[in-house]
C-alpha cells in the first residue's frame, strides 16, 4: 500500500546538468539555491568525478562553496572513488553517493572497471566516509536494462543491491538508466530486491526515455517504496547511456503524490518556477507536463 509521505531526492543539479554543456557556475548555484526554497530536503548538488570524463561537473567544488545552505536540507555529491570522496569532504558535502551498475557493459563504459572491481573500490570510500560521519547512498544503474548488455535479471540486480547495502550504503537507488522498464518488469525487479533488502533502504531512479517513468514510480509507490529520485523540469540523462533522456520530472512526481494523498512537503508552484528558470537559461522548454500545465494556467 501507499506510503503516507515520500522523500523526493532532487537530482537535477547533478543528473540534469551533467548532460548540459556550458552551464555557468553561477547558474548551477542559482538552481541549487532556488531548489532549497521549495521544501525539498535532499538535493544532489554535484559530482566529484574525473573532469576528463565529465567536464560538465568540473566546477563542483565552486558550486558547493557558493551555495547558501538551508538548515534541514542535505546537499549530496556523487563520488566514484577515494579521490572523489576527498574532494567531497573538502567541499563540505553532507552526504555522498557511490555508483555501481547491475550490468558489466555499463560498468565498463561509465566507471571503466568491472562490477567486482567497483565494489572493491567502494570499500575504503565507505569506511572513510563513515569515519567522517558522512552517510553514503548507493546507486545501482541498469536495474532492468543495459544499453550494452540488454535485459538485466532481477536476481542479478538484487545481488548487487544487497552487496552495496551490506557494505554500508544506507539506501540503494535503483536506476532505470535508459528508461526502458514497464511496470510489470519493474515490479519483478523490485520484488527481488525486497526479498533481500529492507523496503526502507530502497529508492527508485527512473529516467523517462520511453515515457514509463511515472508508471514505474506509481508501481513502486503501490509496493511501499517511499524514496523517489527526480529531476526538476525532467533535466538529465547520462553521458555513458546513449540516447537516454532525463529523469522523471520532479513536478510530475509531486503532482502524482499529492493527488494520491502522499505528502511530499514540496511547493509545486515554486518548483515549476525553478524549472522554468533553469530551462530559460538552457534555451529549452521544461520536460514536465505538470510544469507546462501550471505555467500555462
Ligand atoms: P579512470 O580513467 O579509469 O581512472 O576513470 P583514473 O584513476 O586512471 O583517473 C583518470 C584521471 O582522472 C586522473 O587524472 C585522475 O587523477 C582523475 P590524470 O592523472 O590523468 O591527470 N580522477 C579524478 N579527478 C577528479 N575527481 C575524481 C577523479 N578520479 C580520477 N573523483 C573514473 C575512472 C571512475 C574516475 C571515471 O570513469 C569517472 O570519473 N567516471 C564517472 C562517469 C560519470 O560521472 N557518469 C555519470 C554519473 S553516473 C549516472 O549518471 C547514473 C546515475 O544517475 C544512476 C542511473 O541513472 O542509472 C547515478
Ligand atoms: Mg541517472
Amino acid at each position: 500500500s501507499f506510503p503516507k509521505q515520500v522523500n523526493i531526492v532532487e537530482v537535477g543539479p547533478r543528473d540534469g546538468l551533467q548532460n548540459e554543456l556550458s552551464v555557468s557556475t553561477a547558474d548551477k548555484v542559482a538552481l541549487v539555491d532556488q531548489l532549497s526554497a521549495t521544501g525539498l530536503r535532499h538535493i544532489e548538488t554535484s559530482a566529484f568525478v574525473s573532469p576528463k570524463w565529465v567536464p560538465q561537473m568540473a566546477d563542483s567544488a565552486d558550486v558547493f562553496q557558493q551555495i547558501t545552505r538551508v538548515p534541514g536540507v542535505t546537499y549530496t555529491a556523487l563520488t566514484p572513488n577515494l579521490k572523489g570522496l576527498e574532494l567531497a569532504i573538502a567541499a563540505g558535502a553532507d552526504e555522498i553517493a557511490v555508483f555501481a551498475s547491475a550490468s558489466e557493459g555499463f560498468s565498463q563504459q561509465n566507471i571503466n572497471c568491472s562490477i567486482a572491481e567497483s565494489l572493491k573500490r567502494f570499500e575504503p570510500v565507505l569506511r572513510i566516509a563513515n569515519e567522517n560521519g558522512i552517510a553514503v547512498r548507493g546507486y545501482l544503474s541498469c536495474v532492468t536494462d543495459c544499453p550494452y548488455d540488454g535485459p538485466t535479471l532481477p536476481a542479478q540486480t538484487a545481488q548487487i543491491a544487497n552487496a552495496l547495502y551490506q557494505m554500508g550504503c544506507y539506501e540503494i537507488s535503483l536506476g532505470d538508466t535508459i528508461g526502458k522498464a514497464t511496470p510489470l518488469r519493474f515490479a519483478a525487479m523490485l520484488e527481488a530486491c525486497m526479498n533481500d533488502l529492507p523496503l526502507q533502504a530502497l529508492a527508485v531512479h527512473c529516467h523517462n526515455t520511453w515515457g514509463q517513468a511515472l508508471a514505474n514510480i506509481y508501481q513502486s509507490l503501490l509496493m511501499g517504496v517511499s524514496t523517489i529520485d527526480a529531476s526538476v523540469a525532467g533535466l538529465g540523462g547520462c553521458p555513458y547511456a546513449p540516447g537516454a533522456s532525463g529523469n522523471v520530472a520532479t513536478e510530475d512526481v509531486v503532482y502524482l503524490c499529492e493527488q494520491s494523498g502522499i505528502q511530499t512537503g514540496i511547493d509545486l508552484d515554486k518548483l515549476a518556477d525553478v524549472g522554468a528558470a533553469i530551462c530559460q537559461r538552457l534555451g529549452k522548454q521544461p520536460n514536465s507536463n505538470a510544469a507546462l500545465a501550471i505555467l500555462a494556467a
